[in-house]
């Protein structure tokens, strides 16, 4: 599982805003890869390609209780399809194809989106994985029958991974069996289809739950459906299914007691990691999948150099890429392509997709997407950064701080309750506490630029379209509605008068009028 051949993440990221497209360079090396991202071009390569991977993705997924299928349902950031994808990809097959039915433009859509040369094969009204199995098969045929090992896998095991996609193909080549399917033994089998086995040893069929006896019942070594079978086997197998009689499904198991009567040799291989063949059939599992892949992935990190101060509460993506000496406070949650570079912390409590922390940079207590940190810089706590926010190398965004579309140059700062949204902001320049960018003026959105070294006074508003120029300063509580050029002081605020005693004459015999008295006498 933990494969090191990997191949390096581009060294560049790049990240596109409405107006602007930003690209960061990393100032250490490229981020080591997540070798549990299961890219293909990561992989071993594989010592038989398949002549096919057929994906079943047709099911209702009852059991998930949802509106949404169950195949788009996610754990570590990618979609249950996603993972038999990139297990899929790792084979190098001639061909993926996807079997869809219920749910089947959103289904047929994501995978077209997860490998744009896949096949889409529909499943017709005729329920069961066997069915499922029969109408990729004519799919697969309909340009002259193909040859060949064909691996058939289902959409709800997430854990399954390339290499033991690989491991049982080369085991079916190798030996001359007619086909190898992964089994694994389970405390609890309740819900899987049992393997049976004779006296001898040899697997002599596959008996659902819902039609098993008793004694079936008790055998805990289960079907992991997973199979990779000859295609000219997989043919007349398929070919020879008939429904259940109890569930009027056609189960795709039925070719092993197909293969078995036909004195075929069948190979079972027993999968050590039962995570790595466990399905996921509804939301308690999906978490309990979720949560042992989180655990992998974070002792994975663990293990390349990162400093994770409470495994429990830190979860990462699949598509996420840490430096070593990165250190991760407890409660933090890194999605998406989120890469930290060497050096940085965050946390705690913080949730960041699709960000890239810069070296050395500290992120805590802070919400965002869509961000670019440079290195050194600051965030939080409690900061907001909605997407197109670029903080450039020593910068800071502070406490109690909003942006969005935010370009804010190296050295700049927004230390403290601002909101920041359509500004780009140059080098070493300040943004006074409680400033408001007032982008928006009900019907449209409008930019404002800040040049090099400007000083915004605290709590103004800076209502855009304006240009504030290098240099220049805004008086705090000013409403600055016109360019401030270079150098100058830009003041939009009322003069203040001192009205003398007016304590003493509108609030007489108050503690304040008693306070001003007393002071005025002892300052004589
Ligand atoms: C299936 C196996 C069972 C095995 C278990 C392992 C069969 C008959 N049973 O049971 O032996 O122990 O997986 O997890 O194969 N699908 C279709 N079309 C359909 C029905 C299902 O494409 O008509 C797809 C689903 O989208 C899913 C996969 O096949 O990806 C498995 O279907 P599911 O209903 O989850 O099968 P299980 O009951 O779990
Ligand atoms: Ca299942």
């Amino acid at each position: 599982m933990f494969d090191s051949h990997s191949i390096s993440r581009p060294a560049m990221a790049v990240l596109s805003v409405r107006r602007f497209s930003v690209t960061l360079m990393p100032t250490t090396a490229a981020p080591s890869p997540n070798p549990l991202a299961a890219n293909p071009l990561a992989a071993n390569e594989p010592s038989v390609k398949p002549a096919a991977v057929v994906i079943l993705a047709a099911g209702q997924g009852t059991r998930m209780k949802s509106a949404k299928p169950k195949v788009l349902h996610e754990v570590c950031g990618r979609s249950l399809l996603g993972f038999a994808v990139e297990a899929a990809k790792q084979l190098d097959p001639a061909q993926i194809n996807v079997v869809v039915r219920h749910d089947r433009d959103a289904v047929a859509a994501h995978a077209q989106a997860l490998y744009p040369q896949v096949v889409i094969a529909d499943q017709d009204e005729i329920p069961g994985t066997g069915r499922a199995a029969q109408l990729a098969m004519e799919a697969l045929d309909a340009h002259g029958e193909i040859s060949g090992p064909v691996v058939i896998t289902y959409s709800d095991v997430p854990l399954l991974d390339g290499d033991t996609l690989a491991e049982l193909v080369a085991n079916q080549v190798e030996t001359g069996a007619a086909m190898a399917l992964l089994s694994t033994v389970l405390d609890d089998p309740t819900g899987y289809g049992r393997m049976v086995r004779d006296q001898k040893g040899d697997l002599i069929g596959i008996v659902e739950e819902k039609d098993a006896s008793a004694a079936i019942r008790q055998i805990n070594e289960v079907n992991a459906g997973v199979y990779a079978v000859d295609a000219a086997v997989l043919r007349a197998a398929l070919q020879s299914l008939k429904p259940s009689a109890v569930t009027g499904e056609v189960y795709l198991t039925d070719i092993v007691d197909y293969a078995v009567k036909q004195g075929l040799p069948v190979k079972a291989v027993i999968a050590a990691d039962r995570y790595s063949v466990e399905g996921c059939n509804d939301k308690a599992t999906l978490a309990m999948l979720g949560k042992e892949l989180n655990r992998r992935i974070v002792e994975n990190w663990m293990l390349q150099g990162v400093t994770v101060i409470d495994p429990d509460t830190t979860w990462i993506d699949v598509d996420v890429t840490l430096e070593p000496d990165v250190t991760i406070e407890p409660g933090v949650q890194l999605r998406g392509k989120t890469t930290v570079a060497r050096g940085a912390t965050v946390g705690p409590d913080s949730t960041l997709t699709d960000m890239t922390i810069g070296a050395g940079a500290s992120v805590v207590r802070s919400h965002g997407s869509e961000t670019i940190i440079g290195p050194g810089a600051q965030v939080g706590p409690f900061a907001f950064m909605r997407p197109g926010t670029v903080l450039g190398a020593d910068g800071k965004i502070g406490a109690y701080c909003e942006t969005k579309n935010a370009q804010i140059g190296d050295g700049s700062k927004v230390p403290h309750l601002s909101y920041v949204g359509d500004v780009e902001i140059g080098t070493g320049s300040n943004i006074g506490a409680a400033t408001i960018f007032a982008n928006y003026d009900g019907v449209h959105k409008h930019h404002t630029k800040v040049g090099n070294e400007v000083r915004i006074g605290s709590d103004s508003i800076i209502v855009a379209p304006v240009t504030i120029g290098d240099g220049a300063y805004t008086a705090a509580g000013s409403v600055i509605t016109e360019d401030v050029p270079a150098g100058a002081l830009g003041i939009g605020r009322a003069h203040q008068h001192n009205s003398e005693g007016w304590t003493a004459k509108r609030r007489a015999g108050t503690p304040a009028a008693d306070a001003a008295a007393a002071s005025v006498k002892s300052s004589i």
